[in-house]
């Protein structure tokens, strides 16, 4: 019988091009104002940077599609390589930018177990902080990617953070019980910009649309499934190991898949979804409902289907012999498995 094969570290691959990103980032974030400097740095300090889950992501994917030949349109291997590191700091000053912003929308204490910024500095610089950091995202892609549908996709995926952070903002009562809203929200607020900046790097090395396409459906699943592992670990995650409060979600009136599963199995929940949950009585009850029902399983399963749809999208790529692109390609795919094993 054979062993059970161990998954490959996909974040012990490429940390030292990680770390590389890393300093170039902290070196980047420095604005003319000494506590603008401060703000803007305040998530790219040593220890502080969170997981590079991003970064990660596209390093990969740069090697997965990665020709054996340089291009003579798009340029030499170097100067591409230095273009897709570009890729990753814009993809990680978007992400930051965007917590940053989300944390003043929900008057949030901590980040990555820390406090937010809005805590340690107060809102409105957290607010101005966040503005500079994506103008430095958009400066960067101005001076060094020389490409504008790659700018574009960045750009497009900033407007769908905001679109997913307004869907979330102005929900309806029926727009609470419907999964094909919240799978569309998901997309836009967790989704987007991995999906977007994995197509961007395609786009970049000169690949076929088709590889384009296969690069951003492995983005768009790989952040389906970690939203949907998400919002599972909300509700059986304990706030030790999350860094952050359980049940934040149904808190704040936030309804995630696991509750419209249990729906489907307990009609009664309806009533109680449309009602919202500034009534505890209302979240106790979905509560329970829940425990009796499927709906973590349910959850499960779905993030399973995405992971192995990202993992699809890998195989879809161009044969390749090319070891490097073939150890590359199953790190991406385990990469989705570890998403949905994590448990913080
Ligand atoms: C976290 O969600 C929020 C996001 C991933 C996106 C937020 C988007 C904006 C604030 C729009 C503006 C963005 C830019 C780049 C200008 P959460 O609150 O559900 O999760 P968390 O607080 O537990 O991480
Ligand atoms: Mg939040
Ligand atoms: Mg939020």
């Amino acid at each position: 019988e054979p062993m059970a094969k161990e998954l490959l570290d996909p974040f012990a691959l490429i940390k030292d091009e990680v770390s590389e990103i890393s300093n170039r980032l902290r070196s980047m974030v420095v604005a003319e104002i000494p506590e603008l400097t401060l703000a803007a740095g305040y998530f790219f300090r040593v220890g502080a940077e969170g997981k590079r889950t991003c970064p990660t992501v596209l390093l990969l994917m740069a090697s997965a599609i990665s020709k054996d030949r340089a291009d003579p349109i798009v340029g030499s291997k170097n100067e591409l390589q230095e273009r897709y590191m570009r890729v990753a700091e814009i993809t990680e000053l978007i992400h930051v930018t965007s917590l940053i912003h989300d944390d003043v929308l929900d008057d949030a204490y901590t980040r990555r177990g820390m406090d937010s910024l809005n805590c340690a500095m107060g809102k409105k610089l957290a607010v101005l902080a966040g503005d500079f950091l994506l103008s430095k995202a958009f400066s960067t892609a101005a001076v060094s990617l020389h490409n504008s549908e790659v700018i574009l996709l960045l750009a497009t995926a900033v407007n769908n953070l905001v679109t997913g952070e307004f869907m979330q903002m102005t929900i309806t009562p029926a727009q609470r019980c419907s999964m094909d809203y919240y799978l569309q929200k998901t997309y836009y607020k967790t989704a987007a910009l991995i999906s977007n900046s994995c197509k961007a790097v395609a786009v970049l090395s000169g690949q076929t649309a088709e590889v384009a396409t296969l690069a951003y459906q492995y983005g768009k699943h790989l952040g389906i499934a970690y939203q949907l592992i998400d919002d599972i670990l909300d509700f059986i995650g304990t706030s030790a190991s999350l860094g952050k409060c359980s049940l934040s979600d149904i808190h704040q009136g936030i309804v995630t898949a696991p509750i419209l599963f249990a729906m489907e199995e307990y009609p009664q929940l309806h009533e109680i979804v449309e009602q919202g949950f500034d009534d505890p009585s209302n979240v106790d009850a979905a509560l329970e409902y829940l425990t009796r029902s499927q709906g973590i399983e349910r959850t499960r399963l779905l993030a399973a289907e995405h992971a192995r749809l990202a993992a699809d999208a890998i195989d879809g790529l161009p044969e390749s012999k090319d070891e490097s692109v073939l150890i590359s390609r199953q790190a991406l795919k385990d990469l989705a498995q570890k998403l949905i094993k994590r448990t913080k």
